[in-house]
């Protein structure tokens, strides 16, 4: 067997405030090393806040975060970590490749890199367009491909599917196993339920907690459903009322 992997994201009883709402309720949670874990849930349910608090830019009211053997927020994850916003995090005025050389300055990768985070997300027809012109679905893969160039032990990547057509929803989520494959961790959240079927491992979230932590087959196993959609909403239904 292969030696002990510790988690790569241990959550230990999690609470976040926003705007006088518990938005995040207690919230425990582990994600293991070198696969992908889907974090899926229904619109407003936490998970923007949630991956927040593991990039360690959200303040938190209690709880204990982990990442990579380091508390939430070290300065040492910095580079450890490829978190892509919700809000793209790219310059709108630069065109696509200038956005990604600087990213790949940053990184201390090369031009060769560039192309094939391009490739990677499908925008090499793209390269010379401004940013700020690109759809938001587009706007997104330039996000995620900045992301893939620094080549981080940690992807936290906040719904990079979201409004993309089916064939390149396939192509990221193939994209994101390859990495995991190369030993990656990747964190994804989705509100598109289907979704959870491309991961190794889920966290079924609803309003602010967790429903179920299992993989696609132990979800369907444990409701009898062999929809997602469906297994959520008798998880949900399961699931005490929050107070
Ligand atoms: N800046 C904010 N101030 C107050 N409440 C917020 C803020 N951002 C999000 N919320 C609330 O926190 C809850 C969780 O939001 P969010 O984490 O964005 O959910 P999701 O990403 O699952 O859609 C929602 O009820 C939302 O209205
Ligand atoms: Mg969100």
């Amino acid at each position: 067997m292969g030696n002990y992997e510790p988690d790569a994201i241990e959550v230990h009883e999690l609470v976040v405030v926003r705007g006088g709402n518990r938005v995040l309720d207690g919230l425990s949670v582990h994600v293991p090393s070198g696969c992908v874990t889907g974090l899926l849930g229904p619109s407003g349910c936490g998970k923007t806040t949630f991956i927040r608090a593991v990039a360690g830019i959200q303040i938190i009211a209690s709880g204990r975060i982990q990442v990579l053997g380091e508390p939430a927020g070290s300065a040492s994850l910095r580079e450890r970590l490829g978190y892509m916003t919700q809000a793209s995090s790219v310059y709108p005025d630069l065109t696509v490749r200038q956005n990604l050389r600087y990213f790949a300055e940053l990184a201390e990768a090369d031009d060769s890199a560039v192309g094939s985070a391009l490739d990677a997300v499908g925008l090499r027809d793209k390269r010379d367009a401004i940013t700020g012109n690109l759809s938001g679905g587009e706007r997104t893969r330039v996000s995620l491909a900045a992301a893939l160039l620094s080549d981080p032990e940690l992807y936290l990547l906040d719904e990079p599917t979201v409004g993309l057509d089916p064939v390149l929803r396939r192509d990221l989520w193939q994209l994101f196993a390859g990495l995991a494959e190369r030993g990656r961790t990747l964190l994804v959240s989705s509100h598109v339920m289907d979704e959870a079927a491309r991961c190794d491992r889920v966290l079924l979230m609803r309003e602010g907690r967790l429903v179920a932590e299992d993989t696609p087959d132990g979800l369907r196993a444990t409701t009898g459903e062999t929809d997602l959609e469906k297994a959520f909403l008798t998880l949900a239904e399961r699931a005490p009322a929050p107070a």
